[in-house]
């Protein structure tokens, strides 16, 4: 049985990636096989989810597999039974777990525990399904991504951490523009570094949103209080009052940039109103995208 799980985008090898990418696209087009039947998909949510629950539910079920949907109070995860137990169960009547949880820890535990892959449908840390559906979209539309600079303006959180790594172990140039505190972790800092030295790309870190965005052919941000940190709000508010992305701070990247944002957006916060309608913003290619790595991810991790 294959039981690689997809934790963090470092999980994949470069190599690996491009052949998702390459996947990815053949579902797009409707050249992909069904090859889920006869399996079932176990998705536990233990935050809010709109597109991966959705994008998760039907590309399963396009693949001709059986989504069993749970929520955070039916499993009480580490509450009602300790996460090992669920592991082991889940891994009697399951082909796979997709999880959405708080920490980094629990789809550790979980994966360890369990005989079938598990895929990490956004932690604290990473969201590297987000990550690689973005990494497709700047193909489609640039047709490489080696020497472009992805430019990501806001909270160091956990989509910046996972596009950082997908980026820099593809060859692009990653910038990130945050206030002093919300950079990205160092532990990530590390793998990024290591992923670039291997690509020969650069990561620049920065405090300085405008110095940041000309030059760059992708501007990426994000929403500065993600979930599970609702307490800081007023503090994040402060923080990253000069680091929204508006019409003016996209004017300063290039002709052809893309701007591009995971959604839920807050406009007013992290975007100005309506830059989601820029003919910049890419950002519903982006959620249509989720659809298609994710066949790509579940083709190679579970089929
Ligand atoms: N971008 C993203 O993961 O959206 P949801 O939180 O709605 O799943
Ligand atoms: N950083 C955000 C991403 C939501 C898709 C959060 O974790 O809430």
């Amino acid at each position: 049985m294959n039981k690689k799980h997809l934790l963090s985008v470092s999980d994949f090898e470069p190599e690996e990636i491009y052949e998702l990418l390459q996947n990815a696209s053949k579902f797009k087009n409707g050249l992909g096989q069904a090859n889920l039947q006869d399996k079932s998909i176990a998705l536990i949510f233990e935050k809010p989810s709109l597109r991966t629950r959705v994008s998760f539910d039907i590309a399963i079920s396009q693949l001709g597999g059986h989504p069993v949907y749970l929520s955070k109070d039916e499993v009480g995860m580490g509450v009602r039974e300790p996460i090992s137990d669920i592991a082991k169960v889940l891994s009697r009547f399951v082909d796979g777990v997709v999880v959405r949880t708080f920490s980094q820890r629990t789809l550790k535990e979980l994966s360890t525990n369990s005989s079938v892959p598990v895929i990490n449908a956004l932690s604290d840390e990473e969201h590297p399904c987000q990550a690689l559906a973005d990494i497709l979209t700047i193909y489609e539309r640039f047709g490489d991504i080696s020497g472009k600079t992805i430019v990501y303006i806001g909270d160091g959180n956990n989509v910046a951490s996972s596009l950082a790594i997908a980026a820099a172990s593809l060859g692009a140039n990653v910038v990130i523009a945050a206030p002093s505190g919300y950079s990205l972790p160092n532990h990530i800092i590390e793998i990024v570094r290591t992923r670039a030295l291997l690509s020969e790309a650069n990561l620049i870190l920065t405090d300085n949103p405008t110095e940041a965005a000309s030059d760059a052919d992708v501007i990426y941000t994000d929403v500065w209080t993600s979930m599970g940190q609702e307490e800081e709000t007023e503090t994040r508010l402060e923080a990253f009052k000069s680091f929204q992305v508006n019409q003016e701070l996209l004017s300063l990247s290039k002709k052809s940039a893309l701007f591009m944002h995971p959604l839920p957006a807050h406009a007013g916060q992290e975007i100005s109103p309506g830059l989601l309608e820029n003919p910049k913003s890419v950002v519903f290619d982006q959620a249509e995208n989720r659809l298609h790595i994710q066949k790509a991810i579940l083709t190679k991790l579970i089929s």
